[in-house]
């Protein structure tokens, strides 16, 4: 057996990891591993840009952020030739089958390449934790835990000074990576897409902390929060393949408004990438090592058009097709608990 394993979408830490458990498990079994490079790029070029991968190669890379694949935000899909070339290379490399790792995006594409015919298992991939039919992806917890020692850096800084500190966290349209880094940093408001926010209301909040004596405010705000009744902020005229805009801008704007309406000194930093990238937590470690071995147990049953997933604490299949539907939005019980936490 030949499997192609290929990491697409943004990147985050554990996708070495789960490359590492899936070249040690597949030559448990005596088979080739063919690392695809880029994404789906690295199958939809005239050639396939792809090099063999030995346990030897990878034995340690576990403890490194990034992929040592590279990644892209290709989508082979938007033309029929892309198709044609993904599915002409899959011969040309000789896959037997596939492994696919990444969020919506790449495993949308994974979904319909499996409709067409081809031997595809996904491993759901995403710093946003927005993929509906896994508790958790690993690349989550990481950026968290990064986001979180980020904010307490901000929260010491913006006590010295008396300072609002407004920190924008990526998490596309999803307010997760907001939410627990928040919460875990004591943030004294949390700003997601899931609750459109009134300006004039935070302007009021960070007002009413000042009359207690609380000088300094930690906001954290994600990225994809936004007014109400307005739109996101996104970067003009910046789409990706996958026609997403690029967010950005929130947390500029609204230390602005909050120093205009208060006369109080304010900074905005934005986390940006640097959450995304870095070592992998523990979790993150584990969660990809067992996404990895799992999604080689299904090659080796033949369940393909299937993703391995998190259900509590056990790796489960899921159909692909099920698997990129929808988006998982912000848990509705955890936010009612973290706006009780606000002061
Ligand atoms: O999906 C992961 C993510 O980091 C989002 O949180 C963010 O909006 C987007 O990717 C950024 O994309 P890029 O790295 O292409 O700028």
């Amino acid at each position: 057996m030949r499997i192609g394993i290929l990491t697409g979408g943004g990147d985050c830490a554990g996708l070495n990891a789960v490359i590492r458990a899936i070249v040690k498990r597949a030559e448990d079994y005596g088979w080739e591993v063919i690392g695809i490079k880029y994404g789906w790029k690295g199958l939809s070029e005239n050639e396939p840009i792809a090099e063999k991968l030995s346990f030897k190669d990878v034995k340690n890379i576990h403890r490194v952020g990034g992929t040592i694949l590279k990644t892209s935000r290709t989508n082979p899909l938007k033309t029929e030739e892309g198709k044609k070339k993904v599915l002409e290379n899959i011969k040309k490399l000789k896959l037997d089958a596939l492994i696919a790792i990444g969020g919506d995006d790449t495993l949308g594409v994974a979904a319909k390449l499996y409709e067409a015919g081809v031997k595809v298992v996904g491993v759901p991939k995403t710093m946003d934790n927005d993929l509906s039919e896994t508790d958790f992806t690993f690349g989550f917890d990481s950026a968290v835990n990064e986001a979180m020692h980020a904010l307490d850096n901000l929260l010491t800084t913006g006590e010295s000074h008396d300072r609002v500190m407004v920190a924008e966290v990526m998490g596309r349209n999803a307010g997760w990576v907001a939410a627990y880094a928040g919460i875990a940093a004591g943030a004294h408001l949390i700003l997601v897409p899931e609750e459109p926010f009134d300006l004039e209301e935070v302007v009021e909040f960070v007002k009413k902390r000042h009359e207690k004596g609380e000088n300094a405010t930690l906001i954290v705000v994600a990225e994809g929060a936004r007014l109400k009744n307005a739109d996101v902020f996104a970067k003009e005229g910046k789409i990706d393949e996958f026609g997403h805009v690029k967010l950005g801008g929130i947390a500029n704007f609204l230390a602005e408004e909050i120093e205009k309406r208060t006369g109080f000194e304010v900074r905005s930093v934005v986390l940006g990438h640097t959450i995304r990238g870095g070592e992998p937590s523990a979790f993150d470690r584990v969660l990809s090592t067992r996404f990895g071995t799992e999604a080689v147990e299904l090659v080796k049953k033949g369940k393909f058009g299937y993703m391995v997933a998190l259900h509590a604490t056990k790796i489960e299949a899921v159909p692909l097709e099920k698997a990129t539907e929808k988006m998982k939005a912000l848990d509705s019980e955890l936010w009612t608990t973290a706006k009780k936490l606000f002061y």
